[in-house]
Parts: structure tokens; C-alpha cells; sequence
């Protein structure tokens, strides 16, 4: 046995053998003290975040690359049990990793990737988190999904929810992208829009949390597990990569969970000899319309301010993120760095990397996109190491952005001649 954290917990009575995997218990991520696994996402000391500890058995990279296709290759890794493949999920995961040579040359880096999660079944890196979240519901007895969301959080547990057979609940600030509120709708879920910003929506939702039991908030009330399915992006990144680490990665940031995850997805691979052991450079994006973590950082603070949010990045619109705090901890550690980006950057990185790569990001693509130029040009990335950028969602939800600025370059009657005297004058 490979004991990474070692202190067993008992569960709570009503949770059955094998529930989490080789998860042994809840650790505060504040004050380190230790709790049971189960319903929890607070610590009974100080409040402080729960995060899930485990006791990791040997695992080998061949029993990894024998496993499924998706996310539950990495079932070892995560608090689910060992036959987590058989239950009904959307099996998210296994994305591409883009070897980005054209990006790279126009940004002038040696070597560039980009972890394209807009492939996941409801086109963002939301997918995983919720699929561990559903795992961790349903051995826990909750049997309502439910969340607060900025959107893409929203589709996926509407169509985790769809394809499990349960009911879900999801609630989104109303002035969302029209495509993401038809993209959770769809599933038949109970939507419900506010009238007010994510953190309107995101306190009533830990309100309705604290009432109503038997619901599964995925980020409130089952949160510990949720935040979990993030790590799965670093472990495909170094399986992906022949198992080796990458020099520097830069994440976008809301709430800073995902952030937070890959850090500590790339340390338990060096704890269990998966790779070898080798500093990442964590880096932060976030839209300059919503940063409070960047003020923070470059304020030299170790807790973040709220702000109340104004970008097109929607998705990253949380003024006040519950890791915060850690974000800062993980960029400053590494020696990584968080930045921000202005929305007409955004759309011009959108942009940048469609016709760099055919690939077409969300808004928040956008900001990863543009705060990698930044930090390049500021000297923060080094242009010799390998660089990996996370593409977390899918330019089509969030077409609004781009309307304006790409279209037809002409239209035309149906007839030969009206095109070739169109081509003669676009080609002079
Ligand atoms: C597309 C996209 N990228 C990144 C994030 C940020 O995730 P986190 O809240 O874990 O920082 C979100 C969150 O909603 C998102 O929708
Ligand atoms: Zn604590």
C-alpha cells in the first residue's frame, strides 16, 4: 500500500462498503481536521472547505490504459466505487490533447497544447465534475441534482440527471446566453432563472441546501466529491503526454476549483510514481470585468474581495469564488501566476485560435487564450517550456460574442457570374 493520507475515518452508518473507492475521509482544507465521509462539505471546527483524502492502493499506468475511454479510467483516483463504469452517467472525459504547432508559431512558443474539453458530452469540463458528483448522490441517498450554475454547470447536470433517471433542479442568473438556457431546458430539467447575478443564485441555493434534504447540490452540498472530477483533467493531460508532466498550464477561473484540481491531480501522480516527479506552473484567467482574484494577487492578499461581475465571459462570472484563497495558494506555490484579460480580447482570442486550429471556444477559451498571450509577453510563460491551455468550452454556446465580429463575406444572387465578379473583386 502506497498510504498517501493514511488516517481511516469511519463512515457515517447508512454508507456502504466501497461507496468512495479509496477515498477514506473529509479533510478541512483550512485547519486539516479530519471527518467522515458522507454528506459534509464543511468543517465542524472552523467552516473551513472539505476536501476528500484517500488511502491510494498501488496503480499502474497499464491498469489505467486498460480501463474505459472516459473519466472512470481514473476510477482508482476518485471517490467512486470500483464498478462506477456500470451505473448510467454521461462517461465524460478522454478529450483531445491538440498539439497546437500553428498556435504556438503565432504566439512564438516552442511547444503548445491545447486540452480541448468543448468535446465532453454537453461540450465543457463541467461533465466531469458532475458525474462524480452523481456517483457521490446516489451512494449518499440524494436523489435530486441540483445547482447553481453560470451555465455550462446547468447543462450538465440536466443531462447527467436525463440519463440517470432522476430528478434535477438547476438555476441560472436570467440574463444567461440563450443557448445555454435551451442547452439545459432540452433535458427536461426543473430550470429556474433569477433575477439577479450567480452569487444571488449561488446563496439561494446554499439557503435551499440547508432546508431541503435529499438534495444534491453539486458545488454546495456534495462539493467535496464534485471538485474532484477536475483532477481527472490533469491526469489525462500526462497520460496523453506518455506520462510525463507538463512545464506550465493555464486554467480559467470562477470559482477556482478546476484550478485547484489540477494541482492536485498532478501531485497525486507523482505521489503514486505515475510520472515523474517535476514542478508545474499553475497559472489563473480570468475576464478583467470579473477578477477578483487577480486584485487579490496583485495586492499581495491572501483572501479575494468580492466584485459584483461585468464581462461576456458569463461562465466566469462568479464575483465571489469559494477557492479563492487556494488559488492563490496553488499560482504563488508553483510560481505560476493569475491575469486578466478585457472582453474585446476575449473575442479576439476566440477568434485566434479558431483560425489557428479549428477549434471554436466559449468566452471563457477566449480569456485562457488571451491572458496565455499576455503572461508570454510579460515574460510570466516561458516560451521554451511546454505549454498546456485549457479549452473548457464550446464556442457555440456563447455565439453572441462573436456575431458581430465574423459573418458572410458576401451574399449573392444564385447565378455563376455574381460569384465570380464577387471572387474577382475579393481576390484583388
Ligand atoms: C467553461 C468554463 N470554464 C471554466 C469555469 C471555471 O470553473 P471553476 O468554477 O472551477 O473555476 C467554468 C465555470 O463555470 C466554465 O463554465
Ligand atoms: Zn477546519
Amino acid at each position: 500500500m502506497t498510504a498517501v493520507l493514511d488516517t481511516q475515518v469511519p463512515p457515517p452508518a447508512g454508507v456502504r462498503d466501497g461507496a468512495f473507492g479509496n477515498a477514506t475521509h473529509l479533510v478541512c482544507r483550512a485547519c486539516g481536521e479530519k471527518s467522515p465521509l458522507g454528506p459534509f462539505y464543511a468543517c465542524m471546527e472552523c467552516f473551513g472547505p472539505l476536501e476528500v483524502g484517500y488511502d491510494f492502493p498501488r496503480v499502474t499506468r497499464e491498469q489505467i490504459e486498460s480501463g474505459p475511454k472516459s473519466i472512470w479510467r481514473y476510477a482508482p483516483l476518485l471517490p467512486v466505487p470500483a464498478d462506477i463504469a456500470t451505473f448510467r452517467s454521461t462517461d465524460p472525459g478522454f478529450t483531445r490533447l491538440v498539439d497546437a504547432g500553428n498556435l504556438a508559431a503565432d504566439l512564438g512558443v516552442r511547444k503548445l497544447w491545447v486540452k480541448d474539453d468543448s468535446g465532453n458530452p454537453t461540450h465543457s469540463f463541467k461533465d466531469r465534475v458532475v458525474a462524480v458528483a452523481l456517483s457521490a448522490a446516489r451512494e449518499l441517498g440524494l436523489n435530486v441534482l441540483a445547482c447553481p450554475s453560470t451555465g455550462n454547470l446547468a447543462n450538465a447536470v440536466a443531462a447527467a440527471a436525463a440519463r440517470a433517471g432522476i430528478r434535477s433542479v438547476v438555476m441560472v442568473p436570467s440574463n444567461l446566453e440563450q443557448q445555454k438556457i435551451i442547452a439545459s431546458a432540452v433535458y427536461d430539467t426543473t430550470l429556474i432563472a433569477i433575477d439577479g447575478n450567480y452569487d444571488d443564485v449561488n446563496k439561494l441555493a446554499s439557503e435551499i441546501a440547508g432546508e431541503e434534504e435529499g438534495w444534491a447540490f453539486v458545488n454546495v452540498n456534495v462539493r467535496p466529491y464534485y471538485a474532484e472530477g477536475s483532477k481527472t483533467l490533469a491526469f489525462e493531460i500526462a497520460e496523453q503526454l506518455g506520462w510525463r508532466l507538463p512545464d506550465q498550464v493555464v486554467v480559467p477561473v470562477a470559482s477556482g476549483s478546476q484550478l485547484t484540481k489540477i494541482d492536485k491531480g498532478f501531485s497525486e501522480l507523482i505521489k503514486l510514481g505515475l510520472v515523474e516527479d517535476k514542478p508545474v506552473k499553475i497559472f489563473g484567467a480570468q475576464a478583467t470585468g470579473c477578477s477578483p482574484i487577480v486584485q487579490a494577487y496583485e495586492a499581495g492578499h491572501d483572501v479575494v474581495a468580492p466584485v459584483r461581475p461585468n464581462t461576456i465571459a458569463k461562465s466566469l462570472a462568479i464575483g465571489n469564488p469559494a477557492d479563492g484563497p487556494y488559488v492563490l495558494d496553488v499560482v504563488r506555490r508553483t510560481g505560476g501566476r493569475i491575469a486578466d484579460v478585457d472582453d474585446e480580447t476575449v473575442v479576439r482570442n476566440i477568434v485566434r485560435l479558431a483560425r489557428n486550429e479549428g477549434i471554436f471556444a466559449e468566452t471563457a477559451g477566449g480569456v485562457t487564450l488571451g491572458v496565455t498571450a499576455r503572461l508570454l509577453a510579460e515574460g510570466d510563460l516561458d516560451p521554451d517550456a511546454e505549454t498546456v491551455f485549457i479549452n473548457s468550452g464550446d464556442g457555440l454556446k456563447t455565439l453572441d460574442a462573436v456575431a458581430s465580429h465574423v459573418g458572410p463575406k458576401t451574399t449573392i444572387p444564385p447565378r455563376y457570374e455574381a460569384f465570380t465578379d464577387f471572387w474577382r473583386s475579393y481576390t484583388a
